[in-house]
This record gives C-alpha cells, structure tokens and sequence, in this order.
C-alpha cells in the first residue's frame, strides 16, 4: 500500500452512499461490529443527516480515510452537548479488511487525537472493544488507551455473548 496516495478527511454529505456502502461491507467482514450488513436499512439522506450532524457541532467528528478513490475506513467521534458531558467523546472505526493491518486504523485514530486536542473540548475518548478483538485492542494499546473496565455480556451475536472492555484515552 502505498501511503502517500491514502487521505484522511472529514465526511461531507456527498459521501453518503460510499460510506453505507463501506458499512454495509465491513459489518460483514467482522463480528466486532455493533452491526452487520443487514442492520444498516438507513437511507443515504439520513446518512446525509447523519453526517452534517456531526459537522454542525464542534465536538464531533465524522471522517474517512480514502485510497484510490476508494472509500477504505469510516471512523466517528460521538459526543454528548450537555455542558457536564461535552468533553467526552466515544469512538468507532472500520477498515475495510483487505486494508487491515496496513497502519490504516493507527493513522486515523492519530488523526483524531489530533483533531480533538487542536479543538481543546475533548480531553477525554472512550471506547469498547470486544474482548477476543485483539488486533483491536492492541491498537488502541499502542495509541495510548488504557482499559478503565469490563463489561459483561457488551455483544450478542448469534446466540452467543461477548464481553467487552472499556479503554479510555485523557488527552
Ligand atoms: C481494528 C481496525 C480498525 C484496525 O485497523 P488496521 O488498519 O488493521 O490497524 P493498523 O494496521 O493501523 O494496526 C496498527 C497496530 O494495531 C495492532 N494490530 C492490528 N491488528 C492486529 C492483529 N491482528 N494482531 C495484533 N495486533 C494488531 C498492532 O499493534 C499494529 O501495530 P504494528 O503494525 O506496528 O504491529 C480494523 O482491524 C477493523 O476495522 N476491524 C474490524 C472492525 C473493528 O474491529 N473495529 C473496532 C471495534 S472496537
């Protein structure tokens, strides 16, 4: 893969159908989604809605990493307005599966501590991570995460249970 040619970038509207596309593929790709293919019946104006959301606050972040015009990573940052709770923000990611592996992931959630710090409202980001998402949980590891707890029973993904741990980033 060559780096130079990958860009990571906010998601603006025109993206909507490439990023349900993207979430459509990878939700298949993995059981360390909350989703799968089949669960993602939004339509692309309310992915639309969706992401202007997101670019209408100042604590929130909807962004994609792009290769040869080809949409490989959707990652977000959500976060609450409520004065007590705006400094927190909680992640998800996916990268598409060819991709993995590939330092992809790594740059994006980089790209995001950096956005957040440059914004000075997030000081805090949190995630969950499923437990036999190893890969997953090592990257985050290396980004500077730490487990702050468990959850049990975080996933229910055909007829079984998944626990979770509870990784947090101070800022
Ligand atoms: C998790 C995910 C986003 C990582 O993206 P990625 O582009 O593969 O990650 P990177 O290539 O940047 O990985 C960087 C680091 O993560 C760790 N890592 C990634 N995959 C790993 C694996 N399978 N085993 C061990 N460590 C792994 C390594 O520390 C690696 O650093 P190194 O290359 O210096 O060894 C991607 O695998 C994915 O989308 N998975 C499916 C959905 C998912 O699990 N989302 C996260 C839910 S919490």
């Amino acid at each position: 893969m060559n780096h130079d040619k990958l860009i990571i970038r906010p998601a603006n509207t025109n993206d909507a159908p490439r990023i349900l596309k993207h979430l459509k593929t990878v939700g298949d790709e993995s059981d360390f989604l909350t989703f799968n293919s089949a669960y993602i019946k939004i339509t692309v104006e309310e992915e639309e809605e969706i992401i202007t959301a997101h670019n209408s606050t100042d604590n929130q972040l909807l962004f994609i990493a792009e290769y040869e015009a080809e949409i490989i990573g959707v990652s977000n940052l959500m976060a609450s307005q409520k004065p007590r709770l705006r400094h927190i923000g909680d992640i998800g990611i996916s990268v598409i599966q060819k991709y993995w592996g590939n330092g992809v992931g790594g740059k994006m959630i980089e790209y995001l501590i950096n956005w957040a710090k440059k914004g000075e409202i997030i000081t805090k980001i949190n995630l969950i991570v499923q437990q036999d998402n190893i890969g997953a949980y090592k990257l985050y590891e290396k980004l500077g995460f730490e487990k702050e707890g468990e959850l049990r029973r975080a996933l229910f993904i055909d007829g079984v249970y998944y626990d979770a741990y509870y990784m947090g980033l101070v800022l």
